[in-house]
């Protein structure tokens, strides 16, 4: 598409009327007022010369022999290189137009004869507009993919290429304090548990990081999975904290939704995992996961009677990183509720919260019930 702002020209527009006289008198209007312009005397011509180089706005008459304005809309709305024009109609007030059908078949407006000029303009200018901002629009979304394709990949490479040092840092760690624990004193020994401490936390730092972009680099190749599998495995990770903290988990049995079973669990067990984290000390957990159908989807609940959330940070605690002040006593990097986001939308679900301060939080999310989508997804 042309460019016209260093010529000076304000855009490029194609005329298609049988009746030259009509384009001589619309031509003259509009190269007065310094667009380019280019005819066509019949449908298939302008066809053509779009398809040669799309310009940038089409005043397309309705009533042509051979092909009419309707037809000519419809082939070029069908065509990848040549949707895009805007396409404005021009109908004689004596012609039947049909308002419906010409936005039905894909123009943005029309225009009925006899017109003022400067209602034409002014619908020209307009459409040029939209069309100027949209094509802004898709610009800066490529951009935008194309730089969270590179952040990902970012953190990828990054904490990929950070776990090899970082294990070598504590694996020496660990062979001074084996070799030579009886000959050291105690704030020697007190420093090498904190390097120690420090450097288990930054390997789940990296792990979780390492998980989180590699969402989005997997294949979506939706299978069946059954739920119930899917919350035994997660018991069995979290049965540690579970026993130690005597949490009391109830669920609703679990149906089969469509999904990628690993991230499946990495989502179930992040929630779970939360739910059983943030509790008051001395309140025991309570977390209980419901499940109702909604539609051709599953929607899941996972409730927990924890410290729950301020209303003003419920919209920032799915990004990365994100963490709320009173979650700073308990341990986490604020990664999992965004890995979660990422894997619900994935799967072509969504996620939310719902929360009370100091009485407790629901996290739901949806997943396509298995059968009724295999490829929820484009
Ligand atoms: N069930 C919950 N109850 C109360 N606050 C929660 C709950 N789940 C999440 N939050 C809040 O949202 C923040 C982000 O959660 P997220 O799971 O991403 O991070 P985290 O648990 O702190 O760390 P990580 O999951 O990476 O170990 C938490 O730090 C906490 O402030
Ligand atoms: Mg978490």
């Amino acid at each position: 598409m042309n460019n016209h702002s260093v010529d000076g020209l304000r855009g490029d527009i194609l005329l298609v009327d049988d009746t030259p006289d009509n384009l001589r008198v619309l031509s003259a209007m509009l190269t007065h007022q310094r667009y380019e312009i280019r005819k066509a005397l019949s449908g298939t011509r302008a066809i053509a010369s779009v398809q040669a180089d799309p310009p940038d706005l089409i005043l397309l008459d309705i009533k042509m022999p051979e092909m009419d304005g309707y037809t000519v809309c419809q082939q070029l709305k069908a065509d990848p290189k040549t949707r895009e024009v805007p396409i404005i109609f021009i109908s004689a007030l004596d012609d039947a137009l049909d308002k419906v059908k010409a936005f039905a078949v894909g123009g943005v407006d029309y225009i009925t004869k006899p017109f003022q000029e400067i209602e034409v303009l002014a619908r020209i200018e307009h459409q040029l507009r939209i069309q100027k901002l949209q094509r802004q629009l898709v610009t800066q979304n490529q951009e935008l993919a194309r730089s969270n394709r590179e952040l990902e990949q970012f953190a990828y490479v990054v904490s990929h290429d950070l776990q090899q040092p970082l294990q070598s840092v504590t694996g020496f760690v660990k062979l001074i304090h084996l070799k030579y624990q009886d000959n050291l004193d105690d704030m020697v020994l007190d420093y090498l548990n904190r390097i120690h401490d420090a450097g288990n936390r930054m390997q789940r730092l990296i792990q979780d990081l390492l998980t989180y972009s590699k969402v989005g680099r997997q294949s979506q190749d939706l299978q069946p999975i059954d739920g119930a599998l899917v919350l035994k495995q997660v018991l069995a990770n979290v049965q540690g904290a579970i026993n130690e903290k005597q949490v009391t988990l109830t669920a609703d049995s679990l149906p089969t939704v469509m999904g990628n079973e690993t991230q499946l669990i990495q989502l179930l067990q992040n929630l779970i995992s939360n739910a059983i984290k943030f509790v008051a000390p001395g309140v025991t957990p309570q977390v209980n996961i419901s499940v109702t159908k909604q539609g051709d989807r599953w929607q899941f609940g996972v409730h927990d009677n924890g410290i729950g959330i301020e209303p003003h940070n419920i919209e920032q605690i799915f990004e990365i990183f994100q963490r709320t002040q009173s979650a700073q006593d308990y341990p986490g990097t604020g990664i999992g509720l965004a890995t979660c986001k990422k894997i619900v939308e994935n799967h072509g679900g969504q996620i939310w919260v719902n929360s009370q301060p100091n009485r407790g939080t629901t996290v739901y999310f949806t997943l396509y019930a298995a059968g009724v989508s295999e490829t929820p997804l484009q």
